[in-house]
């Protein structure tokens, strides 16, 4: 078995020790331009090159949660695609939101500049209940984000594509049922997969929908937000704030209007990292449920985007 990676952001020698622990005979190489193809093989963004060179390909394992740079790539048609699922990302993903809706709704900014004036006072309390979080996207990620957030007894809404039931919470389904959503909702966070459905979702439409003062935590892609439409929407005072780990190009560019805006807070798309250890072991025991013809969790419906 030849397993193939390509993988720039981390340390080869892990994955091919990793790996080799488990199958000592399997040849696992970092791929390269005129590399022998491979039956099987773990990538996170590789060029098309990576599948032109390699049409036998058996699986494909996305080192990451969010397969869209895939999807925007020709794969050989039996090639599975599987991703991360959850693999240490949820609890960083709860931990991230939680951190900005809180941040937000405890006035922990104009406390931190009244502290720098050494100014003592308080700010008007603000109930939960005109605090209602929508949560855009009731996967993996978002499920995890949903419940961290009842835990602080926030109102939570929740919207996907198909229709779900979570105890405490508003379950929103739709196209049908997303301007409902959006009008119960004050914050919103959005973790959806960015498909051709969900691309620039955070326009000038829908985010003029959410309550007044609203608040935007983008911990997607990038290209979920239409940035013109954040900064005319806070500079009309229609939203307060955004919280953004995401953007259209990474890194953000030094020009770029987000950079040093009063009201946006900026993360260098880390709110949920690719543990190595995690994803190693995710990878293993989804490659021998393939190599044993066991159904496989993860499995991309290439025709849905996600
Ligand atoms: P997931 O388990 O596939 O969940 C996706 C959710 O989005 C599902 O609930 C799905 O609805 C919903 N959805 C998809 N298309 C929709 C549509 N057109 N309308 C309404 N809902 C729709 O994905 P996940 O593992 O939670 O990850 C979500 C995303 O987080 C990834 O795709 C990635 O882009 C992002 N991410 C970011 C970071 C970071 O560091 N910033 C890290 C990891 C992941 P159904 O349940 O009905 O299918
Ligand atoms: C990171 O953004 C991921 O999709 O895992």
């Amino acid at each position: 078995m030849r397993i193939a990676l390509y993988n720039p952001d981390s340390r080869a020698e892990f994955w091919i020790d990793g790996l080799h622990a488990v199958w000592p005979d399997a040849e696992v190489a970092l791929w390269s331009p005129g590399s022998a193809p491979a039956d099987f093989a773990i990538a996170w963004t590789p060029p098309q090159a990576f599948f032109d060179e390699q049409p036998g390909l058996r699986a494909v394992f996305n080192l990451g949660a969010g397969v869209d740079a895939l999807m925007r790539l020709r794969i050989p048609p039996q090639t599975q695609v599987v991703r991360l699922e959850d693999a240490g990302m949820a609890v960083q993903m709860a931990e991230y939101v939680c951190h900005a809706v809180l941040r937000h709704f405890r006035g922990l900014d104009t406390y931190e500049a009244d502290a720098r004036a050494r100014r003592w006072r308080y700010h008007p309390v603000v109930m939960r209940s005109d605090f209602p979080v929508g949560v855009m996207g009731l996967g993996v990620l978002g499920s995890r984000v949903v419940q961290a957030l009842r835990g602080f007894e926030f109102p939570v809404n929740a919207w996907s594509r198909q229709p779900k039931m979570v105890d405490g919470v508003q379950c929103f389904a739709g196209g049908d049922q997303l301007d409902a959503f959006l009008a119960a909702s004050k914050v919103l966070v959005c973790l959806l997969p960015l498909t051709v459905d969900t691309q620039n979702i955070l326009n000038h439409r829908n985010l003029s929908r959410l309550q007044p003062g609203g608040y935007v935590i983008n911990v997607a892609r990038g290209a979920h937000l239409v940035d013109a439409d954040l900064l005319a929407l806070l500079d009309s005072g229609h939203l307060a704030g955004a919280m953004l780990d995401v953007f259209r190009t990474e890194p953000l560019p030094p020009e770029h209007p987000f950079w040093g805006h009063a009201q946006i807070s900026i993360t260098p798309h880390m709110s949920a990292r690719t543990l190595e250890a995690e994803s190693l072991a995710q990878i293993i025991a989804k490659l021998q449920a393939l190599l044993q013809g066991q159904p496989v969790d993860g499995l991309v419906q290439r025709e849905r985007g996600y």
